[in-house]
């Protein structure tokens, strides 16, 4: 099938890419490379077609639906930093609700049979009640958390004015090869960087915060299997095994055989002390279930910032 994936050069949509054409689809990417995001031109699949585009541009995102003429659309590009969505809330709505708008529309002018939408864990907030599952109630603290989740009641109300179908994923902490170690957050890849090149940690709270972290190949697997499965619904992706950041520390020690000097910091505005996943909805609809454990997964991401 023809693939349009946004954020296709970005840390998961370029691993999306990658696992949609070893499955034999024939994909094109649409990223504008923002200088806050994660999008790099290394990062790009060679046998997709690139369009550097931003999803927010109307009359280029329209050239992009015309000249592909997608079947299916996985919609990774975001502005996706909680930090910056505080910061700058207009720019995080311009991209996270109207560039999504400018996807629905053309999606609808050119007869996109359905859109999977990276949704996230910060669409709860601070949970109401642990393990996070598709019940859980929504109430998120952050715009960013905001914008994803009205993108995803615009996703509703879209497939029942227009029949779009849709599948939201909520992702939990995504780690893995190719994130940006330089970000504000993506606490593996920033502290595998800093092991590699003996430099000191800093660690925030106490260290005993404890997040879900699902590997990028598993996220990319769901969103794989959601091209054709899980219509019109919703679903959480994380492993339902929650890790502190000491544990996070010590694992990167006992791979890199470096036990790198700690500074402590205090809470960052906004964190969340324990947030971990039910997938079971994904287990039992998509057919979904992480196969990569938390030791493979580090190690694997330590391996790409190695070379
Ligand atoms: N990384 C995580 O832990 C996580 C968790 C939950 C949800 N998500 C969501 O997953 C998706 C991918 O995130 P990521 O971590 O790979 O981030 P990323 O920054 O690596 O990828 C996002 C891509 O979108 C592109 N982009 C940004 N604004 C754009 C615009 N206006 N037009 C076109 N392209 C644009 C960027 O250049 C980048 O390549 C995002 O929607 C993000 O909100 C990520």
């Amino acid at each position: 099938m023809k693939i349009l994936v946004t954020g296709g050069a970005g840390f998961i949509g370029s691993h999306i890419v990658d696992q949609c054409i070893a499955a034999g689809h024939e994909v094109a990417i649409v990223d504008n490379l923002w200088d806050e995001g994660g999008g790099k031109l290394t990062n790009l699949n060679e046998q997709a077609r690139f369009y550097r585009a931003d999803i927010t541009d109307e009359a280029t995102l329209k050239h992009v639906f015309d000249d592909f003429k997608p079947e299916l659309v996985s919609h990774q590009a975001a502005q996706h930093s909680v930090s910056v969505s505080t910061k700058k809330p207009k720019l995080d709505a311009q991209v996270n609700v109207l560039g999504l708008l400018n996807i629905l529309e053309n999606c609808t002018r050119v007869g996109v049979r359905k859109i999977v939408f990276a949704s996230s864990g910060a669409t709860y907030g601070t949970p109401a009640r642990l393990p996070i599952d598709e019940e859980v109630i929504q109430r998120p603290e952050s715009p960013y958390g905001i914008t994803k989740m009205v993108t995803e009641h615009y996703l509703r109300y879209w497939h029942d004015a227009n029949g779009l179908a849709y599948t939201a994923l909520r992702y939990g902490n995504v780690y893995g090869p190719r994130q940006d170690p330089n970000g504000e957050a993506g606490v593996i890849a920033i502290f595998a960087k800093r092991f590699l090149a003996h430099e000191p940690i800093r660690i925030d709270w106490d260290g005993e915060q404890r997040k879900d972290y699902v590997f990028v190949k598993d996220v990319a697997h769901a969103n794989l299997l959601a091209l054709d499965h899980g219509d019109n619904d919703i679903f959480c992706i994380g492993t339902g095994r929650p890790v502190s950041v000491n544990e996070i520390y010590h694992e990167l020690a006992t791979i890199t055989g470096y036990h790198p000097e700690i500074t402590h910091a205090p809470k960052r505005p906004g964190d969340i002390y324990l947030a971990y996943f039910n997938s079971i909805k994904a287990e039992n609809h998509l057919g979904w279930k992480p196969s990569i454990s938390f030791e493979d997964g580090v190690r694997a991401t330590v391996d790409f910032f190695r070379v």
